[in-house]
This record gives C-alpha cells, structure tokens and sequence, in this order.
C-alpha cells in the first residue's frame, strides 16, 4: 500500500471513530443524566458486522490483506470500477447546459422508473401493457425494501408475517423488524451439499398461512450464491399460487448472476404470468456500479382483474404519501446515469458489456479458486465454488474458521462464511487458497 493509501486510510478510520462513538468527555456534568434516553430504554447496540469488518479492513496494514466483505465489484487489481458507460453518461449529463439541481417528482425521475421497470418486469410484460404496474424510484434496493415493508405494515388487513430465506441478507431482518412485520424464515442453504435445499424450502413455503409474504432472491441470492433452477421457479410458484401468498422480489443482481438481463429476471417474469399481485426491489448498486449514489426502484402490480388500473392508482397514491414522508422526494444524480444508459440503445449495449466484464471476471475466479483448492488438496469438497452463481460464495468455513482468516491471514469475509467472489483476482487466488486449507486442516 502506497504511503498516500495509508494516510487516507488512517484519516478515514478517525472520521468513522469520531461520527460513530460520541465522546463521552462532552457528555454533561457528574451526576446529571445528560439524556432522557436511559440504557434500559436505548441500550448501546452492536457496530454493523459488514460496515465493521469494511472498516477493520481499512485498519490493517498488512500488505497481503484481502477484503471479501461488502458486495462490491472491485476488479483485477482490488481497486473499485467505474462501469466505462457509466464515464460515457457521467460525461454527458455533467456537460449538458439544461442541468439543474431541482428536486425531482415524489415518484423520482420519471424516464428513469418507466425504464427501470420495463428492464424488471421485461419489456413485453402483460403488467405494462395492462397498466397494471406503478413504480417508485427509491434510495437503492434497501430502500425498495423498506418502503414495501412499510406499506405491507400499514395496508395489510391483519398484522403481515414475512418468510425470509435462511439465510438471507441480514439487513432484510432488520427493515421488517423495524415496521413491526412479523419474521419467520424458509430453509434455503443444505449445509452439507452446500446447495438449495429445495425440499425444506417447498414444504415450509407450502405451510405457510394463506396471505402470508414470501421474501425470494430472484437471482444471485445474497448470501449464498444458490438460486433455484427455471423448473424449481415454476413449483415455487405454483405452491404459492394455490395458498395465495404474496411474493416479494428482491432483486439486487439483475445481470450479474448470468450476464443476461433477460434470463436474470426470469423469476419475476413468470410470476407475474402466473397471475400474482407482487411486488420487486431493484438495486443499480450493482449492476451499475452506483453503490454509493443509491439509485434504485420499487414496483407494485396487481394481478389481472377488471378494477386493476383503478386499483394501482389507489396503491400507488398511498405509496406516494409514504415517500414523501420518508424522503420526500429521491436522489437525482444516480438515476439520471442510469436513465441515460437505459433509454439510449448505444450505451445499453456499452452496459451490457461491462456486465459481461464484471460477471464474466467473477466465474474466472470462481474457477481459479477451485483449481487452486485441488491442487492444494484441502479437505472437503469444493464443487460449490463453481456452481454457486454471482457475486457471493458460501464457503462453508465455520465462524471460527472464519475468525482465524481474519486474525493469522488478515482475510476479511463475514462470520457466516460468505465470500464476494469479486474481491478475489489473479494476484491474490492463491494467497486466499492457502489461508483456506490451512484453516481448515489446522481448526
Ligand atoms: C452486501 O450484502 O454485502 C451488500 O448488499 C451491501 C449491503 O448493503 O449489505
């Protein structure tokens, strides 16, 4: 690491201490409580596990280190990328002379939903044309989330229970936990094939009470890496369809699961064929590079019926009041580089390129990985490095495992022993192999 990289990182890690722990030195005089807020009532909660470890990451200064923490692509040189369409239309927004900084519509920027929603809903989608879709522009895919699960906790006729895969992302406990949506959860992940555990995800989705929300990963499921086969989909559905549940899709990787936009959104598209009133978060975190310019779209679509426009209206307008209470209105700049990517047919190509770069790079590692793993001839078996899809991987390390990557090899990934394939490169494959077998031969 440069000594610039280290003075930055250093000065970074200061910034995070001062605005995350509030110095106690200014806390009021003894014996005077300086807040009405008491332990008991707002008790000291625990530092986020991924913004944490993305920070302990920065700390060390072992020149070997290896983050494979946040899910965010980072290419062969471990350094973030800047999509080369995302340059092209940055450039051209920025030197447009009709730019300005006004707020945009409460629904966001409306060139930037109507796209976003025929890229999900895929453009042939029976929801458009029967304008039977209403979308929302929202800060990214957490908050498509949060805003579905606020107005699941606001509309639902009897308190709303939601079944989140096992695992699941973690954030997705916390924003239902949050609005006072009851959580239970599905298996997903068969620990000792390391794949779906597609049996025990049917039968718990099957007893499931009528009206209940099943949470799904239409591609690239985070944490994993498993998703269901197109066959799996239809029984999912079908299963659905006769208890009458109601699916939440939760679609961060759209692209960055296949490279095919149009075979990433399958899931979505069949539900919606099957007739379901839905609803789908959609993330450009990822596929676009714009973590940190949180664009992202949340849509509702009522199933066929005589009444549907009148009734998206009516779900959309109450969508609306929950907007603007929240955010008023949405973030501009994101948007409008996605936008201009996604209704101009020379950069959507562009765009489809780079996601070809990104994926493409990630299953290079992926087999890089495995080859390594056999030539090393660590224990177990490592078919699933490869078979799992996008950005993650669920090694199988135990936390303890995981605990020892950190502290004797300066390795970072999450306790629960998930990898992002993407901050592995030619330059640190190997290094990362060898701290795995010697995790798993020496715990
Ligand atoms: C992740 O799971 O690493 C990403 O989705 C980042 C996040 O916000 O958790």
């Amino acid at each position: 690491m440069s000594s610039k990289d280290e003075s930055t990182n250093q000065a970074q890690t200061r910034l995070e201490q001062v605005q995350g722990h509030t110095n106690s030195s200014n806390m009021g005089s003894v014996g005077t409580s300086a807040t009405h807020f008491s332990e008991d009532a707002c008790p000291q909660a625990a530092e986020d596990p991924l913004f944490g470890l993305m920070a302990a990451y920065r700390r060390d200064t072992f020149d070997k280190k290896v983050d494979l923490g946040i899910g965010a692509y980072r290419d062969n040189n471990a350094k973030p990328w800047v999509l080369t369409v995302v340059k092209k239309a940055d450039a051209l927004i920025r030197d447009d002379p009709n730019l300005n900084h006004e707020y945009l519509p409460i629904a966001g920027l409306p060139e930037f939903t109507l796209a976003a929603q025929k890229l999900i809903l895929g453009p042939d989608s029976p929801a458009i044309k029967e304008g039977r879709a209403a979308s929302f522009q929202t800060v990214s895919g957490t908050g498509a989330v949060h805003l579905g699960a606020l107005f699941l906790a606001k509309f639902s006729k009897s308190q709303p229970t939601v079944y989140l895969s096992s695992p699941t992302w973690a954030n997705h406990n916390q924003i239902f936990s949050n609005v006072g949506v009851n959580i239970k959860s599905y298996p997903y992940f068969d620990k000792k094939t390391k794949m779906l555990d597609f049996d025990g995800m049917l039968s718990t989705i099957k007893s499931a009470p009528t009206g209940s929300v099943i949470l799904l990963h239409p591609c690239a499921h985070n944490p994993t890496g498993v998703d269901p086969t197109k066959e799996q989909w239809q029984q999912i559905a079908k299963v659905m369809k006769e208890k009458d549940l109601f699916p939440f899709l939760d679609c961060a990787y759209q692209g960055f699961a296949t490279g095919s936009l149009s075979q990433d959104n399958y899931a979505i598209r069949h539900f919606i064929e099957q007739g379901f009133e839905l609803c789908v978060c959609q993330s450009f975190a990822k596929n676009f590079g714009l973590y940190g310019q949180r664009a992202g779209a949340f849509h509702w679509v009522v199933a066929p019926g005589s009444d549907g426009a009148d009734a998206v209206k009516r779900i959309a307008s109450q969508l609306a009041i929950l907007q603007r209470s929240e955010i008023s209105n949405p973030p501009a700049y994101g948007a409008r580089i996605a936008s201009k990517v996604l209704n101009d047919p020379e950069l959507f190509a562009q765009w489809e390129d780079d996601l070809r770069t990104m994926s493409g790079r990630i299953i290079e590692m992926r087999k890089a990985l495995k080859s390594e793993l056999d030539k090393l001839e660590t224990p177990g078996t490592w078919d699933h490095v490869t078979s799992q899809i996008g950005m993650f991987s669920f090694t199988g390390l135990s936390e303890a495992q995981v605990k020892q990557m950190q502290e004797k090899h300066h390795v970072y990934m999450t306790k629960n022993g998930r990898i992002s394939m993407a901050g592995l490169n030619t330059n640190n494959v190997q290094y990362f192999a060898k701290a795995v077998d010697d995790v798993v031969r020496n715990s």
